[in-house]
């Protein structure tokens, strides 16, 4: 089956767009990769996305202009890639999160992904699989992270325990226990949840201190030539979120620019140089990873893979491999799976399991209460 997989993250930097053949059944599936590309968006629809994601108020007409324009745009992007390889019999839609809130008390979690699927079909003309979190939430979990279950499947390792960590604007981790299909066709127990920041941060603080002019640290130019504060990741890594066990997620609503402002107030009063400031933030998104590490996972593992945006930030690469002198950490790439391509790939397997009825979520990653089928489908 040929399944086009689409999201955009919390960077809020374009729509990953994976072509995929995918064949075979629950975990014994194989998974080809034929396509991969990142459709940039427009300014204006950018500036409109995270004025949503900040906070800002918006009427209902205007919340349904926007999830109809990212509709569009997810669509667009899909028919790019279906005009150059050809058709694809289905399409698995994340969207666009503008907001995510974890579980609080006895409220269950509540996220909103734009660009709604039956919009997609339609001017697709192909079955779409969207709103995926929807059911997990339900089932009484965080709806998030999804990709682990993906992970497993495709980046497992008979010898080798692998953490899996995502670096979008938010990162999240996996951890892959060795599992020998040969011997165990049954898939180990996992765990996975977001660490904290990804590139959130080290962007909003560019964007800021560049006076817009540009929007993210590129191959961490600035962290480069910038000393970090030890004394203020210290302070940070107190946060209440990064010492709170698993499962758990979060989102810009946490990790943005409320923070960012918080942090940017405490640097000034260090005294810090705007180069000293991405170099500090840049540790500490490090520092988050390599704690949360430490705290919650059961051994550490034998290889660190990872994937989206930060793989690309070659100092936010070294400070996590000092933290961990003794295990390799590399792109997912050496592995198989390409970093820029991974989630979204992950979303056409997850939709490729939707049309398959088999169950998507994974209670002991999300903490719902049982596992259920992700994403409604739209035919066209
Ligand atoms: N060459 C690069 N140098 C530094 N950072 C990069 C580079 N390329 C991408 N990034 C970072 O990756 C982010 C996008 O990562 P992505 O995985 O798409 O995140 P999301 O899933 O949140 O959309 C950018 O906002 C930027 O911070
Ligand atoms: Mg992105």
């Amino acid at each position: 089956m040929r399944v086009i997989g689409l999201i955009s993250g919390t960077s809020v930097d374009g729509i990953d767009v994976a072509l995929t053949e995918i064949e075979g059944e629950g975990y014994d599936l194989r998974v080809d990769l034929l396509d991969g590309c990142t459709v940039p968006y427009p300014d204006d629809l950018r500036q409109r996305i995270l004025a949503v994601c900040a906070g800002q108020p918006i009427t209902l007409a205007a919340l349904a202009d926007l999830d109809e324009a990212i509709a569009h745009q997810f669509a667009q992007a899909a028919q790019r890639v279906i005009d150059q390889s050809g058709p694809v019999d289905l399409v698995a839609s994340h969207g666009q999160t503008v907001f995510h809130r974890p579980i609080q008390g006895d409220q269950l979690a509540y996220s909103v992904q734009l660009g709604r699927g039956a919009s997609m079909a339609r001017r697709l003309g192909v079955p779409t699989v969207s709103n995926f979190r929807r059911a997990d939430i339900e089932a009484g979990g965080e709806g998030a992270p999804l990709v682990p279950i993906v992970d497993l499947c495709l980046l497992s390792h008979p010898q080798q325990r692998r953490c899996v960590q995502n670096i979008g604007g938010i990162g999240n981790v996996t951890y892959l226990p060795t599992w020998d299909r040969s011997q165990t066709p049954q898939p180990p127990a996992i765990l996975g949840w977001d660490t904290g920041p990804g590139n959130s941060l080290i962007d909003i603080a560019i964007t800021t201190l560049s006076e817009g002019t540009l929007t993210y640290d590129a191959d961490g130019a600035w962290a480069a030539q910038g000393t970090p504060c030890q004394d203020l990741i210290h302070d940070w890594l107190q946060n209440p979120y990064l010492h709170q066990p698993p499962p758990k997620s979060t989102g810009r609503e946490l990790f943005g620019w409320d923070y960012f402002q918080r942090c940017y107030a405490d640097a000034q009063r260090q005294g810090l140089s705007p180069t000293d400031i991405v170099a500090t933030l840049t540790q500490f998104t490090a520092a988050t990873i390599a704690q949360s590490y430490r705290s919650f996972l059961p051994a550490l593992p034998d290889a660190i893979l990872v994937g989206g945006g930060g793989c690309r930030n070659p100092m936010l690469m070294a400070y996590l491999q000092a933290e961990f002198p003794e295990i390799p950490v590399t792109p997912t790439d050496k592995a198989g799976v390409p970093a820029g391509d991974k989630e979204a790939l992950a979303f056409a397997v997850l939709g490729y399991w939707r049309w398959q009825e088999f169950p998507g979520n994974l209670p002991a990653v999300t903490g719902a209460g049982t596992t259920t089928l992700l994403g409604e489908c739209h035919r066209p």
